[in-house]
């Protein structure tokens, strides 16, 4: 039997948060049936991937789908599979492309199926960076888990029941290893997280921020080992992980692991075929890559950002969403002889577990001023961070913001005002941002 070819306008490769957005934005512009298809290797359709380290993990009234598929995250509408259906846009679901010929304009999947298209977006996303690939010794040992799509957070799942009330150790202290300690805590393991680094989450965080959510987490009862990184696992006959080594020579006991130690864009489909920067595939403003017709968005674009005229990559959701919007409304746009305005995106990251919640705006570089309470036992804590660079506030980070202050520190970081006198800033705290 000869393989499957079909022809669409457009393709979205990539089932994610972007491709998501994608097709709201090409629903909302007008889309024909059967011009569009999305392909994606996991079996559903797009969905918000923030709640798999989140509600998904919950002991109660776990988050599941259908309840989170895109644009829920938003506050837009819920796309179930019968919306794509009623629009004429196909979700090639569970297919997982092997092969990408821009030149052709032809994708090939693992089974063998070809996909040719007019334009394409690229929304493949990041994929987990796994001990193994170091070749950490015993790193292949089962329930030393990642967690990046459903089918990681059902392995997830499954385990906490099999190893109930069992002992965790969570590797890396970065966003997941942040958010998956809290979820381990919440299902009543026991948990000790280790990472390498002096302070949790050094990428984003200060010395003075970190202070604050390691002291929280160790009062909920998580023991934190840093300066170290786990250098083999020993598993039972089973083939069950029972303990990480660590490289200081310590030894924890383990029923489950988790490791979060990075993602990587996936862009080698693409390799030699597209100009490439920050580890991402380089757009212009519009997300157009090098190749006429190809578009990246989400994760795998490397995209200027006009802020701080610089090229950048964002692993976030807030970027996702967005750069996939302004792809669809540059595409359309063209297509009519129209244009669109640049890019012009604010950074915003922001995380939450037990019961805190930040949210940061713009750029963590220049001197860090930190301002409010941050002691871990405070019964209500209110504290914050600005980024001062060249006399001008540049970025903002603030935990337990009311949504207006939220919108305060977003607009001081879009504005960066300036300023003459930082011991004046810090002593100012929030109120500085109100008066912006
Ligand atoms: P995304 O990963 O969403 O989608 C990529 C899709 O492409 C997947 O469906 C994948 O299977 C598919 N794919 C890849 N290669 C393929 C191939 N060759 N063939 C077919 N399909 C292929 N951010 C944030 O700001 N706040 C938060 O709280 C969180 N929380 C969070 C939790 C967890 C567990 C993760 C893993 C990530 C977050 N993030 C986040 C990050 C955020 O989710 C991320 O930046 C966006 O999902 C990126 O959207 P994309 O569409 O680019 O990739
Ligand atoms: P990350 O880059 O946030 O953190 C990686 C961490 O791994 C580092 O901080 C470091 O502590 C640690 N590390 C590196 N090598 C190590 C080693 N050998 N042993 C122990 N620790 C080591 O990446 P992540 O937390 O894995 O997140 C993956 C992706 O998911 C990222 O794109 C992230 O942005 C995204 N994500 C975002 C959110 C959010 O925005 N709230 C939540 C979850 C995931």
């Amino acid at each position: 039997m000869a393989a499957e070819a079909k022809h669409f306008k457009y393709v979205i490769l990539g089932g994610g948060v972007a491709a998501g957005y994608a097709a709201r934005e090409f629903g909302n512009q007008g889309v024909k049936p059967g011009e569009l298809a999305i392909i994606s290797k996991e079996p559903v359709a797009p969905y918000e991937r923030p709640a798999l380290s989140k509600g998904y993990l919950f002991p109660q009234n776990a988050a599941r789908l259908p309840g989170f598929h895109t644009c829920v995250g938003s506050g837009g509408d819920r796309l179930l599979p019968e919306w794509y259906a009623d629009k004429g846009i196909q979700l090639i679901l569970s297919t997982e492309i092997v092969k990408a010929d821009l030149a052709s304009k032809t994708l090939t999947s693992a089974a063998g199926a070809t996909f040719t298209y007019d334009t394409l977006l690229i929304a493949t996303g990041s994929s987990v960076i796994k001990l193994t690939d170091f070749g950490v010794q015993g790193a292949e040992s089962n329930n030393i888990l990642y967690l990046r799509d459903i089918a990681d957070a059902d392995k997830l799942v499954a385990a906490m029941q099999a190893k109930k009330d069992g002992k965790a150790v969570v590797v890396g202290g970065g966003y997941i290893g942040l958010e998956l300690s809290a979820a381990l805590k919440i299902n009543n393991f026991d948990v000790t997280m280790v990472y390498p680094e002096p302070w949790c989450m050094p990428r984003l965080f200060t010395a003075g921020i970190a202070h604050f959510y390691e002291g929280y987490y160790a009062n909920k009862g998580i023991k934190i080992v840093k300066g170290t990184v786990a250098s083999g696992f020993d598993a039972d006959a089973n083939g069950d992980v029972t303990a990480v080594k660590l490289k200081d020579g310590r030894v924890l006991e383990a029923d489950i692991v988790i490791v979060g130690v990075g993602g990587r864009p996936l862009t080698g489909l693409f390799k030699g075929q597209v100009d490439e920067e920050k580890g991402g595939l380089k757009t212009d403003a519009f997300f157009e890559t090098s190749v006429a017709g190809v578009y990246a968005i989400g994760d795998v674009a490397a995209f200027p950002m006009k802020l701080y005229n610089e090229q950048r990559r964002v692993e976030h959701v807030d970027h996702a969403r967005k750069s996939a919007e302004q792809a669809v409304r540059a595409i359309k746009a063209k297509e009519s002889g129209e244009s669109v305005p640049e890019y012009d995106y604010l950074p915003y990251f922001y995380s939450r577990s037990f019961d805190v919640a930040w949210q940061f705006y713009g750029d963590n570089v220049g001197d860090d001023v930190l301002f409010g309470d941050n002691d871990p036992a405070s019964a209500k804590p209110k504290f914050g961070s600005y980024w001062v660079k060249d006399g001008k506030v540049v970025g903002v980070f603030l935990e337990g913001g009311s949504a207006e202050e939220n919108q305060a520190i977003a607009r001081v970081a879009r504005a960066q005002p300036p300023v003459a006198d930082v011991e004046a800033l810090k002593k100012a705290g929030l109120e500085f941002a109100a008066k912006v």
